[in-house]
């Protein structure tokens, strides 16, 4: 047992019902120009403009910029940045999911540091401080709102790109459950997956060596005592919460459970990273056009499975929290969990079609960060093998794991 551990977060995170309405008084004292970052969906909501009038009320010049696409196409990021400019904005807000959040980071690099996305792509890429980001989620799930990551698409680029630095952790985030409120059941189903996806792979990341680099020269940085903290919390709520919130969207009990289970497991991985399920689905996401939350979830019984006989004592812990009897009851819990919420059980069901396993698992293979990350080793033979038992449903495919 070792007391190690990091964390990184937000200067301040604030959480409850009804807290957007801080908004305009935590935005003054960052800035007196604020670029506002959604879509277009939202920027029509009345509680979006009920947020720009607090702003404007709290004596800010507002800037809005609604272009935020799905999935972040890098090109719209950089006509974002370039048309706001001029405004000179001192902070950026991001109101929406995760897409919106990710647009105002992205934004926030671009106007601090010039150039263009592709610059920044991988760990630690960003040269210093960047404008002051305020997220305010909209959905619950990405945990973007704290964490050190942008994911875009680059359509010159088969898988999507992150950026990953601690410059882009927001300054403030504003959490308020009720915003939620409105999300449909598929995206509630597949975001908390995604955060449950998260709390899961960061909990059972490997351990890397501790040496005094490892904080600084990595991003992600594997298991450790303070994100674990994190990653319980996480699972706890979710595990509460997850099934309530996508049988009964008003229920605003379920729904704060839910988003804050997402804001620690964002706690969590933003340090300690994610792993196999992460990678695999990467891959499967670019040939499927599924959601990442569903593909994630499909794949997580699996991969846990696969990782089972070194995730003895975290299965343990995750069994007292989830009120389970023992830790072999953890993995059938998460599956028919996933299962009642509408998550596909395999990649067959999830669209994926055979021919395409091969390239799947040499994609995955190839991204060694999140591999590295897994606790059990992968090589490409393995990879292959979980990679059948996911597609299949047959999990005794995978050599040394048991059958669930
Ligand atoms: N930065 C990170 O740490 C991180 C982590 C995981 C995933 N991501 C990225 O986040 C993105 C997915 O984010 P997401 O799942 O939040 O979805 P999203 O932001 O892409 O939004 C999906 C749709 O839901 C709508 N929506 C958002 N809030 C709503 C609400 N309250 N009511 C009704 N509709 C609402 C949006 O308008 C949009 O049409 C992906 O690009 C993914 O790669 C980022
Ligand atoms: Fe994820």
């Amino acid at each position: 047992m070792t007391h190690f551990g990091a964390m990184r977060s937000p200067r301040e995170v604030i959480f409850g019902s009804g807290q957007r309405k801080a908004l305009g008084l935590v935005a003054k004292r960052l800035g007196r120009r604020a670029l506002v970052v959604t879509d277009q969906r939202l920027a029509g909501d009345a509680d979006f403009l009920a947020m720009v009038m607090d702003l404007q009320a709290s004596g800010l010049a507002v800037r809005i910029e609604s272009g935020t696409l799905p999935d972040v196409p890098v090109p719209a990021t950089l006509l974002a940045a370039d048309a706001a400019r001029e405004f000179a904005a001192d902070v950026v807000i991001g109101v929406g999911g995760g897409s919106c959040l990710d647009m105002a980071k992205c934004i926030a690099l671009l106007l601090s540091h010039g150039g263009q996305p592709q610059d920044y792509y991988g760990e630690l890429k960003v040269p210093g401080p960047v404008l002051p980001v305020i997220a305010v989620p909209t959905t619950a799930g990405t945990g973007s709102e704290v964490t050190p990551v942008a994911v875009l698409s680059d359509n010159e680029r088969t898988l999507k790109v992150g950026i990953s630095s601690p410059y882009l952790i927001p300054m403030v985030a504003i959490c308020d459950p009720e915003l939620t409120l409105t999300c449909p059941a598929t995206l509630t189903a597949i975001a908390g997956a995604d955060a449950l996806t998260h709390a899961i792979e960061a909990f059972t990341a490997a351990r890397r060596e501790v040496t005094p680099g490892l904080t600084q020269d990595r991003v992600f940085i594997g298991k450790n005592t303070l994100s674990d903290q994190y990653a319980l919390t996480a699972i706890s709520l979710l595990w509460k919460g997850l099934e309530a919130v996508c049988a009964d969207g008003k229920n605003l009990v379920a729904r704060s459970q839910v988003m804050q289970g997402a804001m620690f497991a964002g706690l969590a991985f933003g340090v300690a990273g994610t792993a196999a399920a992460h990678a695999i689905q990467y891959p499967v996401g670019a040939v499927t056009h599924t959601a990442h939350g569903a593909g994630v979830a499909c794949l997580m019984p699996w991969v846990m499975q696969w990782n089972r006989p070194v995730i003895g004592a975290e299965l343990e812990q995750m069994a007292a929290v989830m009120s389970l009897p023992n830790g072999a009851a953890v993995i059938p819990a998460i599956a028919a969990l996933f299962a009642r919420i509408g998550i596909p059980p395999t990649l067959a069901q999830l669209g994926l079609v055979e021919d395409q396993l091969d390239w799947v698992a040499d994609q995955a293979c190839g991204i060694e960060r999140l591999i590295q990350n897994n606790p059990r080793p992968l090589d490409r033979s393995d990879m292959r093998k979980l990679v059948q038992a996911a597609y299949s449903g047959v999990a005794d495919v995978m050599q040394g794991a048991e059958v669930a």
